[in-house]
């Protein structure tokens, strides 16, 4: 038996990815029948109440839930329950405590989706009252910290009540499915390992770009920045996937232990590298999808003079034998032109065209990995249009997944509470890649935070500040979507 407790059960997150995981993964038969899950939160809600909120939800945010339907939603309500707490009462843990069964049998998962001030005292009375012991594993949600400091800080108290196999930190990026993927890609395939290093690549691009402003989240976010929020976790995660050697296996802590050597071996920037390498941006008012959508300092709880960056572009490098000299360009930011993710490996040039100058500049072969919107890899090469005369175009080698497959996608969340809850650490983050990765970024946030110059503005609905684009171009680079095809 086990029993989802989600503590920050009536937050956004809850409401818009956990509760819809959650129902889907009940719809499609993957829960125990004896599966019971309890929202937690300071709220003096009802049972009724918060099932209410539940069904909202679903409505709401799982609309394409296979399988769904009303009888299905009323099943899923009849194993919800709510419980009050305040994560400094410990009678409130006691009530909790009431109402689980905990016994050598039954799994227990606590989900925590609050602030991360909330974790240390959520797992101190957990821990007191014993509902940490044996099965109980517990997932904490990102950021986990805002420095290295405190995350070191934040998972040295975690580890004083749980053990390290008892702590998912989540990153949600672990859990699309072409994340996924390219570890297949990589490692079940012969091709591509001789080609995948500093011979025959140029550079590596790793781009997540959204639409989106800040939502309802104005004033989380102003603390936060693009850097904390998606660079120190997804992005580098995705860099520590492309970089990383072969694990001798596919356990958990294998695949892990390679990660974690390719986030040591990022090069940390001095303050004068921070200027030359890094772009960070904030978006004025604009137009996204021809509708116009104010700027950053206009949204609800921005201040109106913020410094925030809610874009970034890095060039990092990988101090190793095999990516030595290679750029990592990173680039992530909201409101841009569209909602992409997408990873792109750029081979060299051919050493010499035998077709000559006559078509122009060739680019070269490369590899696209789209996570979002769309799942794909396309291999880019050249071949000869038909016709008369030898001319040369791109034509793209195609694995369509949606088109290849029609298994069930399953949502990242969705996958991601279901190994937790089967104790498959493999794709959650472990304390020593997470420090590993602040390490990287504190220096970028300390430079960032001395120089008060720095931050450029960009218009909502492009591709981000113009420095974006010098940053590769310096370097005859250039970002996707800059390419003109000839
Ligand atoms: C979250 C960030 O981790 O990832 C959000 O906090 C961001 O700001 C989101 O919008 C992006 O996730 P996805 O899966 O929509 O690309």
């Amino acid at each position: 038996m086990t029993t989802f407790v989600l503590f920050g059960g009536t937050g956004d997150l809850a409401k818009r990815k956990i509760i819809p995981a959650l129902y889907s993964a009940f719809v499609n038969g993957r829960l125990d029948s004896e599966f019971k899950f309890i929202g937690a939160a300071r709220e003096a809600l009802t049972h009724e109440e918060f099932r209410q909120r539940v069904s909202d939800s679903v409505n709401q945010y799982a609309g394409k839930v296979i399988g769904g339907s009303a009888e299905k939603l009323a099943a899923f309500l009849a194993c919800t329950d709510y419980a009050k707490i305040d994560a400094r009462v410990p009678e409130d843990f006691a009530v909790l405590k009431s109402s689980l069964h905990t016994s050598a049998s039954n799994a227990t998962l606590f989900y925590l989706a609050t602030g991360p001030d909330i974790f240390i005292p959520v797992v101190e009375q957990l821990s007191k009252h014993g509902l940490v012991k044996g099965n109980a594993r517990v997932v904490v949600e990102k950021p986990l910290g805002r420095d290295a400091q405190s995350a070191k800080e934040i998972n040295q108290s975690l580890r004083n009540y749980l053990d390290e196999h008892q702590i998912y930190r989540i990153d949600h990026y672990l859990g699309k499915e072409m994340v996924q993927n390219l570890l297949a890609l990589r490692f079940a395939n012969s091709f591509l390992e001789p080609l995948w290093n500093r011979k025959w690549i140029q550079d590596v691009q790793i781009s997540i770009s959204e639409q989106v402003g800040v939502e309802s989240r104005g004033d989380f976010y102003d603390h936060t920045g693009a850097l904390r929020d998606m660079v120190q976790n997804h992005l580098l995660q995705l860099v520590s996937i492309v970089a990383m050697e072969p694990p001798v296996n596919a356990n958990p802590d294998a695949i892990r232990d390679e990660k974690v050597k390719v986030l040591r071996a990022l090069r940390k920037f001095t303050n004068e590298e921070v200027s030359k390498k890094t772009v960070r941006g904030q978006y004025r008012a604009g137009a996204v999808d021809g509708k116009p959508v104010i700027g950053y300092q206009a949204e609800p709880g921005v201040p109106p003079a913020s410094r925030t960056e809610t874009f970034v572009a890095i060039r990092a490098e990988i101090d190793n034998w095999r990516w030595a000299g290679v750029p990592f360009y990173l680039r992530t930011g909201k409101r841009m032109a569209s909602r992409s993710a997408e990873i792109t490996i750029n081979f060299k040039p051919i050493p010499y065209s035998i077709f000559g100058q006559s078509q122009g500049p060739m680019r070269s072969n490369r590899l696209v990995i789209t996570l979002q919107p769309e799942e794909s890899v396309q291999l880019f090469m050249k071949a000869k249009e038909p016709g008369e005369g030898i001319r040369l175009s791109d034509v793209a080698l195609n694995l369509d997944f949606a088109e290849a497959s029609n298994l069930r996608r399953v949502e990242s969340y969705e996958r991601l509470l279901l190994d937790a809850m089967h104790g498959d650490l493999t794709l959650f983050v472990r304390d020593d890649e997470l420090n590993a990765a602040w390490s990287w970024i504190d220096p970028i946030m300390n430079a960032w935070q001395n120089d008060s110059e720095g931050l450029k503005s960009y218009i909502a609905g492009s591709w981000g500040p113009a420095a974006a684009s010098y940053l590769l171009a310096q370097h005859g680079a250039a970002w996707g979507e800059e390419y003109v095809e000839s």
